[in-house]
């Protein structure tokens, strides 16, 4: 708990929100005289929305207004917060109508161990890795803590939920809960033979909320993906999936070196099936060139509020096209306003 940025938000909170003058001193005289700080429900609100706003890496900022808050600051048992994970799931992915949300937990006692609430398991085996090399560390976590190995490329890791610092159960989702998309190409139907899906909605539970002098361990939060995020990213990096040479297989691309640049043929057609498998399934996506588009708008609605833009150059750029993008061209401030989201240090 800090003052200063208590107050600082306070104040953004006052001014933004239309409160009646004096409102934030009026709180300050409070919280200091109990020497405590519990947002009301609609300061929690603005703060993880306000949070979102302040997201360098975000290109999605345009619908910061647009975040469904989920107050469950009192919900503290593991089966009852167990039940919130759920809802969260299913109100955010809406049947494929995608909700940007977060659900907010206690701040000291509650503690979500997944790097997102839907991710495939990862496993080590003598041939190689099976599933997502990227959850190779937590899926051994899980397999200690209990859980049961399925050794499948796809297969949905258990929610691990930790309350008041003791040892964390774990927590199957149950398979209707998983909204996910099978992966076609729209004019090559050996694509689908790669047997490629992912899941529709990106729920991050790792990063800490910081709302404004009062920070959030467990605030899982999403928003919908961005086509690159899976088909240049997920399935292509060497370290991920890595489909790229697989793919090429199935448009029979030229191979034999890399300047035939079948890599760069291989990354489109992936894109183009990841785009139109979402879109065939109805569920919310967004391409790389109309997320710049709205990062515009987001730029050109800040400067009319007298906000500073802050952004992450490094992050804000897609992975593809990226020069046809107008975030390629200039410069942004890495500069960290609070509230924001933020790294922690894993509980594990
Ligand atoms: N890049 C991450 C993934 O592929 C998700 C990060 C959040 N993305 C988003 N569109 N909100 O799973």
């Amino acid at each position: 708990m800090n003052y200063d940025e208590i107050h600082s938000f306070l104040t953004i909170y006052e001014q933004e929100t239309k409160q009646p003058e004096g409102y934030a001193e009026q709180r300050m005289a409070v919280i200091k005289e109990k020497g405590s700080y519990w947002q009301t429900t609609d300061e929690l609100t603005h703060a993880a929305r306000v949070a979102w706003r302040n997201s360098n890496k975000c290109i999605g900022r345009l619908f910061w207004q647009s975040l469904h808050v989920f107050d469950e600051r009192q919900t503290l048992t593991h089966d009852t917060i167990f039940e919130r994970l759920l809802h969260h799931i299913q109100f955010a992915s809406n049947g494929g109508k995608i909700r940007p949300t977060i659900t907010v937990f206690h701040p000291e006692r509650v503690r979500i161990w997944n790097e997102q609430l839907v991710r495939y398991a990862g496993y080590e085996t003598a041939e190689g890795i099976i599933g997502d090399p990227a959850s190779v560390e937590f899926t051994k976590v899980c397999i200690d803590l209990g859980w049961q190995p399925k050794y499948g490329r796809f297969d949905v890791l258990p929610l691990v939920i930790q309350v008041n610092h003791t040892l964390p159960r774990l927590y199957e989702v149950p398979k209707e809960y998983v909204l996910e998309v099978p992966m076609t190409h729209p004019t090559n139907e050996r694509f689908s033979e790669l047997d490629l899906r992912w899941y529709a909605v990106p729920m991050i539970a790792n990063m800490k909320l910081d709302g404004g002098g009062i920070e959030y361990p467990a605030a899982p939060f999403n928003g919908w993906y961005m086509g690159t995020e899976i088909g240049a990213r997920n399935f292509a990096d060497v370290d991920r999936y890595n489909q790229l040479p697989k793919v090429a297989a199935v448009f029979d691309l030229d191979t034999s070196t890399q300047a035939t640049l079948w890599q760069d043929r291989a990354l489109v057609e992936l894109n183009v099936a990841v785009l139109h498998s979402f879109k065939e399934q109805g569920v919310s996506i967004v391409d790389h060139h109309n997320a710049a588009q709205q990062f515009k708008l987001f730029e050109q609605a800040e400067e009319k509020a007298e906000r500073p833009v802050t952004g992450n150059w490094a992050w804000l750029v897609p992975p593809m096209a990226a020069a046809t993008t107008h975030i390629y061209h200039k410069p942004y401030k890495n500069h960290y306003f609070s509230p924001n989201y933020f790294y922690q240090k894993k509980p594990y």
